[in-house]
Order: structure tokens, then sequence, then C-alpha cells
């Protein structure tokens, strides 16, 4: 785990942003999740062949789910149970990008793995990798954090490149691709997309940070020492707000580490006494239960929902196999079947049509149909039962 100087109390950090005068009231701001649980999730344990032990590894996964392993003993297939090796090669991290397949760094070039065999990649013509360099996709959209220049890349085709940002590390980027974050060695900086650019900010005088992350919707999280942190960016003001990890959190939450699931749209934040998920952006906060040392981890990430750790000898997967359910793709269409006769603006029951109101209301929802007293009229369940709802909820609600 890397280790910052101590900064001193969180409230004295946002006193430095330039030009911003702040209230006592303000000082003492801290943000609080609006709805917080604690979760069971599955978790399954699968054993690491030699080749893959003790060392840090990755994994990537496509839209259908299937996921790959990998580090410097090779890179290897997870199935039901076991993972079973594709290729000897090492590889030091790998992303997948819509419709082109898993990008690989190769540690002096990047890889394109097709599902075959390893093909070269024609971004080898202007990146320059090394073993340490780090990736990150959304769909069609990555970026490479190479040797000379990071580089943004949409589809393949490139689109810009910021020499400043080279051998930047922690690289996330938001659910709508609007907002890349990252610690370059200058410090945090964030990318925002207007029209077909992006628009660097150098963070490094706003505040000093360990990790930054924006997998939620144009926010920037980070771990100022061990203290959690939002930007808020409201009227041209800049503020940089403590967070709590519970809903009766009298002090700010001291986190270790946070684990970014961009795909899901989670974060996972490690803390002395367990492990927290954040998601809806940050309105929920869902301690999670792990039987595992986390303190001696080999590495840890976040993929399809699901929180993975690797201990030198196994790994585990606290969370649902597969892909995440989401909103867009499952529950919208399970709610316009069973839910949407009634549950509309006007309707007869409170409206529960969108994203937001789902979420805000999931939990009693559940509740609902374990105990048969909704569809109100008696209407058999089509497409889905509470076990969908269960689920979308343990895969992190995705939108
Ligand atoms: C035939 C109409 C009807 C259908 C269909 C229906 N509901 Fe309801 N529901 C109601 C009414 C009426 C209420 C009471 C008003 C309110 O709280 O919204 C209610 C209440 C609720 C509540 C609030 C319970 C509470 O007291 O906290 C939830 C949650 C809920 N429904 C979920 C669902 C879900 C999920 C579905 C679909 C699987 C569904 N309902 C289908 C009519 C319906």
């Amino acid at each position: 785990m890397r280790q910052q100087a101590l900064l001193g109390a969180a409230f004295l950090l946002y006193c430095s942003c330039g030009g911003v005068e702040e209230s006592p009231s303000e000082e003492n701001q801290l943000l609080i999740p609006e709805q917080g649980d604690s979760l069971e999730l599955p978790s399954q344990t699968f054993p690491l062949d030699q080749a893959l032990q003790n060392q840090s590894l990755w994994g990537a996964s496509d839209s259908s789910g299937a996921v790959l392993i990998g580090g410097t003993g090779g890179f290897y297939q997870l199935g039901d149970t076991e993972l079973t090796q594709l290729g000897t090669q090492s590889v030091y991290s790998a992303i997948h990008i819509s419709g082109q397949g898993f990008l690989f760094n190769m540690g002096d070039k990047l890889s394109i793995w097709n599902g075959n065999k390893l093909l070269d990649s024609p971004l080898n013509q202007f990146v320059k990798v090394s073993q340490d360099s780090e990736m990150a996709a959304l769909g069609q959209l990555f970026v490479v954090a190479g040797e000379e220049a990071l580089f943004i890349f949409d589809g393949g085709q490139q689109l810009l490149q910021f020499s400043e940002l080279a051998a930047s590390k922690s690289l996330s980027i938001d659910t709508a691709g609007q907002l890349i974050a990252g610690l370059s060695p200058q410090g945090p900086f964030l990318l925002r997309k207007q029209g077909d650019k992006y628009q660097l900010q150098m963070l490094a005088d706003e505040i000093s940070m360990s990790e930054v992350f924006s997998v939620f919707q144009g926010q920037a999280i980070g771990l100022s020492d061990t203290q959690m942190m939002r930007r808020i960016e409201q009227e041209g003001r800049v503020r940089w707000l403590a967070m709590a990890l519970g809903k009766d959190a009298s002090a700010p939450a001291i986190a270790q580490r946070i684990v970014p699931d961009t795909d899901s749209r989670a974060l996972w934040i490690f803390t002395p006494s367990g492990v927290t998920r954040l998601v809806d952006q940050g309105r929920r906060a869902s301690s999670v239960e792990v039987s595992m040392n986390l303190q001696n981890l080999n590495s840890a990430f976040g993929l399809n929902g699901a929180l993975w750790l690797n201990d030198g000898l196994n790994l585990t997967r606290i969370g649902n196999p597969g892909p995440a359910v989401s909103f867009a793709t499952t529950i919208l269409a399970f709610h316009e079947k069973n839910c949407a006769r009634c549950h509309v603006p006007g309707g007869l029951g409170r409206s529960l049509q969108n994203y937001s109101e789902w979420v805000e209301n999931i939990d009693s929802a559940i509740e609902q149909l374990d105990q048969g007293t909704m569809p109100q009229d008696g209407a058999a369940l089509l497409e889905g039962t509470v076990e969908l709802l269960r689920r979308w909820r343990a895969d992190g609600l995705r939108p």
C-alpha cells in the first residue's frame, strides 16, 4: 500500500483551494451516504497455478462475462471452478475494448488477444510501454499511460496525447466516459471531455492524493493520506469534502485502499474494519462480509460487479459470477412487465419509472416481493422473480 506524508486534519485540506472562502459550518462538512446496508455476497475461491502464485494479478472481462486473469506467469481463462492456461507469456496489465478484444501490455509492447492468438497491436507505432504502464477502458474508449505520453483512443483511432501525463497510475474512466482520472508523476489529474477533446486539469495545487478515481458520473474521489475525499465543483468553486462510509458515522472514514470497478460503477473501500462498497454515485454504502486477511493481499481488482482478492495462493471472487445485472438491460424490462401498470407518475403506486427511483425503493421492493404483497393485483411475475432484484442489488445496482 502506498503511503503519503501525513497532511493533518481533513478540513484543512481544502483551505488550500485557490480563492475558496470557507465558512465554519462547511469546514466540518462530511458527505454521508443516504442509504446503507450490510451485504452477504457469494464468494468463490480459485486456486492459482504455481505460475501465477505470489505476484500481482489483473483481471479483464468482455461483455459476455468471459474473464481473463493474468500476471508475469501467463494468462488464464476463468472457468466455473478453475483457471485454465491460455498462454505462458508475461502480461503486465490488460483491458477489454468493445469490438476489438483484449489489449495486453507485454512489458515492451502491446498485443491483442483475439481469443485464439496474440497479434501485434497497431498502437505500437506510437505508444511505448513498460512493465509498469497502466491502462483503463470503457466500451470502445480506452487510455494507455505509456512511457512518453498518455494516449486516449476511441475505437482504435488515436484521439489525443498528453506528454505531461506519461507514466501515470491508477487510471479510471467515469460512467459516461466524460471524465478520466489518474495520478501523474506531478500529482492527480482529471481529463474532462469537451466536444471531441479532453481538457486537462492538474489537481496538485488543490490536494495531495495517493489514489484518485472517477467512476461516478463527473465525480472525482480520492485518498488523501487515509481520508476519502470527494471533489465538488459548483459555480466555478472547488471543494474537497471528506466522506463517511456509514450513516451513523461520527467521524470521517479511514480508508486504506480504494478498488474501482468501472464496469459496474462501484468503488470497493478497504478500511481497518473490513470492506465497504459504494454505489449509486456514493449515495449507497454497503458493508461487505470478507473472511480473508486483507492486510497481506498481493492484489485486488473490481470486475463484473464483484471484488477479486489475490492472496498469492488463491484468487477469491466476492460477488456473483458473470456480468453484472444492470437497470438498462434487465430491471427496466422487469418493471415494465410487472410494476409499470401502477408505479408510474400519477399512478396508483409511487413512481418507480427511472433508475434513481428504483434504487431508492429497492430494499422495500425486495421486501414486498418476499412477502407476496406486490404486484398488488396478485398477478404472477413475468421475466424474473425477486431473485433478479436481489442479484441486481448484490451486483451494485448498476444503471
Ligand atoms: C395493481 C397495482 C400495482 C402493481 C402492479 C404493483 N404495485 Fe406496488 N404498490 C401499489 C400501491 C397502490 C402501493 C401503495 C402506494 C405506494 O406506497 O406507492 C404500492 C406500494 C409499493 C411499494 C412501497 C411499499 C412500502 O410501503 O414501502 C413498493 C416498494 C412497491 N409497491 C413495489 C412494487 C413492485 C416492485 C412491483 C412490480 C413487481 C409492484 N409494486 C407492482 C400498487 C401496485
